[in-house]
């Protein structure tokens, strides 16, 4: 009945013989249906950040709920939310929301398509950003070749393809993640002055910069991740952790883009509901009192150390890439063809999921403030169990 069973981004974990439907989930972890509980380091590929249920989030969530949640008018938790995020994020004026990320990339397109009257895309070969037509890569069906036509493909860090992009080209906007986070490859940070000579081309060039922080946003800087890496953008998009699972994104913006903000028409009829509003608010604030960055990024780097040093013990090289919140591993053997030895790491993970460790073998991994010390440790006794069965 339905096509392909489990599809999109959640056929990939049960290609690596994980389990496939959960019963529930608390906190740091999630029960499938057959009762074998997990640690979850895959956190629904980002949006879990606090924990899954947290107390605080959920009352939110339910309080809004009794009040009503789609309704025929917008709720004043809008123009909270907006505000909220207008005062956390670097450099913005404005918010608007929808529900998944892809919402906020499509806007942020069309808005940078209206403030500058130009059509084409500049994005960075490997970065995703949804589904929608532009966002393909060539070569998958359903796409209008005339979509794609839009869509100038550059390599990570390489401030002088774009720039001569923009010189050869009708360019609108540069569309990039902070860092670059690819499925299976590691994941690259930007180089030294990368982001300035970004700036400084697209500013000279009037091409607008649109900063996908749909995966990364909230693990690694509260007010955006550019401003972990000290640029200005003119938009930034964000989703996934907004709500602690929670359906809502939104695109935030400079008020140099304000005008064409209002001049796009964008809405959807789940747009306005206000119960993952509610949630939003709620997680924002308590990521906030936490100081959730700091943490993560100290769970994360205590995992990844721990995982090098049994990688190590067991004569495996582990390779560590991406932020310490966003752990993407490799475990390299220059012995093996890629693809051998890209087999040896998925039967790692395999081995750490049957074991109760819910890892990722071809993307990142998430870190949340909900996983604690003894995550890390019952996760490194699997680990080293895993990595024992890999010489077996
Ligand atoms: C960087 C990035 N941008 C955009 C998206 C699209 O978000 P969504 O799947 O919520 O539409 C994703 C989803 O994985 C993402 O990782």
């Amino acid at each position: 009945m339905i096509p392909n069973g489990i599809y999109g981004h959640y056929a990939g974990p049960v290609g690596v013989g994980a389990p496939i439907f959960f019963d529930t989930a608390f906190g740091s972890h999630f029960t499938d249906i057959d009762n074998n509980t997990y640690i979850d380091w895959m956190c629904a590929y980002g949006p879990m950040i606090l924990g899954y249920g947290h107390p605080a989030v959920e009352k939110a969530a339910a309080d809004q709920a009794a009040r009503g949640n789609t309704v025929s008018l917008a709720s004043p938790v809008l123009v909270e939310l907006a505000e909220q995020l207008v005062d956390m994020v670097d450099g913005v004026d404005w918010a608007l929301f929808g529900k998944n990320g892809a919402d906020s990339t499509n806007l942020a397109v069309m808005v940078a398509r209206a403030a500058t009257g130009r059509s084409k895309v500049v994005k960075i070969d490997g970065g995703y950003h949804g589904t929608s037509g532009w966002m393909q890569e060539p070569d998958r069906p359903g796409v209008a070749a005339g979509e794609r036509d839009q869509v100038i493909s550059i390599a990570w860090n390489d401030a002088a393809a774009l720039k001569q992009a923009i010189a050869d080209h009708d360019v609108a906007c540069f569309i990039s993640s902070p860092y670059h986070h690819p499925v299976l490859a590691d994941n690259e940070q930007p180089a030294d002055g990368y982001w300035a000579e970004v700036e400084t081309a697209c500013r000279a060039a009037g091409v607008a910069i649109i900063v996908d922080d749909v995966r990364a946003g909230f693990r690694l800087d509260l007010a955006g991740s550019h401003a972990h890496y000290g640029f200005s953008p003119d938009l930034v998009c964000f989703g996934k952790a907004l709500g602690n699972g929670h359906p809502i994104a939104a695109l935030t913006g400079t008020d140099s883009m304000r005008q064409a903000a209002m001049d796009v028409f964008y809405t959807g009829t789940q747009f306005f509901s206000a119960v993952p509003m509610a949630a939003a608010v709620a997680t924002l604030r308590e990521l906030l009192v936490i100081g959730a960055t700091d943490v993560m990024t100290d769970v994360g780097r205590r995992l990844s150390a721990g995982l090098v040093d049994l990688a190590n013990a067991h004569g495996f090289d582990l390779v560590v890439s991406g932020s310490p919140a966003m752990p993407y591993y490799r475990i390299a053997d220059p012995s093996l063809a890629r693809r051998e030895a890209f087999a040896q790491h998925s039967r790692w993970i395999k081995a750490c999921v049957q074991g109760g460790a819910y890892l990722l073998s071809y993307h990142n991994n998430f870190v949340s403030v909900a996983h604690t010390d003894d995550d890390i440790a019952t996760t490194l006794d699997i680990a080293d169990r895993a990595f024992g069965s890999l010489r077996t």
